[in-house]
């Protein structure tokens, strides 16, 4: 079983246009395959799930569109903070989360500090999160503390730099997963994903569910990881 699973949950807006629906139809069937994903992750025994849920540069879609994203982000939390105590679940936030709307970041502090204390499973939401801002926060405090005389530069390694990103305290994933069949990574964790098998579906997210979830991990399964290392 992959430790970490991390989604680039894509494909929403394809989902509604096949149904000649508005794109903000896509996204309020996409929250069910949330649900269901994080659902299914917690009772296959993963433990830890980042889901790319709102990135740094989806903040130049139409405001209509951004609105409607964090309105459902916040709702969602509000409906699941129960159902994340009840089932051991940890939420963090990955991204700069100062910059989201005031409902928003209240709901996300409010859930992370409720479930600060369960250990089943870390549930990460990257929400204005962007793999090279996150990058560019750690080299600057680095920056600041080689400044101040706190660090020295011979010694710092890339485990000194990992603790500073918003991941400190938890695993590189072991398997990303792209729904609706574009092959990029669109910003979501460069440092991390250095050597994480990547695993990509035509399916769009509102259409992933139990069994794409299962397919997914039984192809990482399959593979052969070997970190640059001769494997015979
Ligand atoms: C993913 O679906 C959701 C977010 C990026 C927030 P999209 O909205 O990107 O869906 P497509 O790519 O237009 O189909
Ligand atoms: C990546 O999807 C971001 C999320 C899934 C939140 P996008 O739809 O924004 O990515 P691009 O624009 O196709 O690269
Ligand atoms: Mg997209």
């Amino acid at each position: 079983m992959p430790l970490h699973i991390a989604i680039i949950m894509d494909g929403n807006g394809r989902w509604a246009k096949r149904r000649k629906l508005p794109r903000i139809a896509g996204h309020t069937k996409g929250i069910e395959s949330v649900r269901t994903i994080v659902t299914e992750c917690r009772r296959l025994g993963i433990k830890h799930l980042t889901l790319y849920a709102f990135s740094h540069e989806n903040f130049s879609r139409p405001e209509e569109e951004v609105a409607a994203l964090m309105e459902l982000l916040t709702q969602y939390l509000r409906i699941e903070e129960q159902e994340m105590i009840d089932n051991q679940i940890r939420l963090s936030a990955f991204g700069d989360i100062s910059l989201l709307p005031d409902e928003t970041r209240q709901a996300l502090e409010d859930v992370k500090k409720a479930t600060m204390s369960q250990e089943g499973m870390r549930l990460n939401l990257a929400l204005n999160y962007g793999g090279r801002q996150e990058i560019l926060t750690a080299a600057k405090s680095i920056a600041i503390d080689y400044a101040s005389g706190s660090i020295q530069l011979e010694s710092l390694s890339e485990a000194d730099f990992s603790s500073r990103l918003y991941s400190y305290d938890q695993p590189d994933p072991d398997l990303l997963i792209r729904t609706s069949g574009e092959l990029r990574v669109s910003n979501f964790l460069l440092w991390q994903i250095a050597y994480t098998e990547l695993y990509i579906t035509d399916v769009l997210w509102p259409d992933f569910r139990e069994k794409e979830l299962q397919d997914a991990i039984a192809a990482y399964q399959s593979r052969t990881r070997k970190f640059g290392r001769v494997v015979e």
